[in-house]
């Protein structure tokens, strides 16, 4: 006669009915599975927030979308780099389908930055790959993330909420230069990448 398989899992059960001690044993250890998993993702949100100050706009701040270009802060004219009398920096973007307005901003380098970003239609993301940046940009919201740029260098900022048949090319351009080449520039060469 055949030895009967050692491994549990194998083991033919007695009437198709598996016993409530064995149910109940690996139950427990599924459940143990899932919290140490839930352990982990909390640990991990937990350390990004703190470490990275990865975490969602705290502020809440509405906005019509349908009449961004009539008037008020994301009029065409107001978009892209400026300076507060501070020295801080604010950058204002627009987000619609599919490119950011304007498609390119300078910003000066080792100088607090607040990006300041809507959406003209639907949900788009903004990611700033290697900085503590990466929001949504919501229709009917302001979202507002604040960093800071040690060193001069070039960011290409992709889209990573999809958005639509053009999401793969939404794409726009932070280019970080030093503080004294930047406080040259007219607010043409700041808000267009224009030549300098
Ligand atoms: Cu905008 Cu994806």
């Amino acid at each position: 006669m055949a030895e009967p398989p050692s491994s549990r899992l194998q083991r033919p059960l007695p009437d198709g009915v598996v016993p409530e001690a064995i149910v109940a044993r690996t139950e427990k250890h599924w459940f143990m599975i899932m919290a140490a998993m839930l352990v982990v993702m909390m640990a991990v949100i937990v350390v990004t927030g703190v470490a990275g100050a990865l975490h969602p706009a705290s502020n809440v701040e509405i906005i019509e979308s349908q009449t961004l270009h009539l008037g008020g802060e994301f009029v065409e004219s107001n978009l892209g780099t400026a300076i507060e009398p501070d020295g801080s920096a604010t950058v204002r973007l627009i987000a619609e389908q599919y490119d950011f307005v304007p498609h390119c901003v300078r910003i000066p380098a080792d100088t607090p930055v607040k990006f300041r970003l809507t959406s003209a239609d639907v949900v788009h993301g903004f990611l700033l790959p290697d900085t503590n940046v990466n929001t949504m940009v919501v229709p009917g919201f302001v979202a507002e993330v604040r960093t800071s740029f040690a060193q001069p260098g070039e960011y290409e900022m992709p889209c990573h909420e999809f958005c639509g048949l053009g999401h793969h090319a939404m794409w726009t351009h932070v280019s970080v230069v030093p503080k004294d080449r930047f406080a040259a520039q007219s607010s043409l060469e700041r808000t267009r990448c224009a030549p300098e």
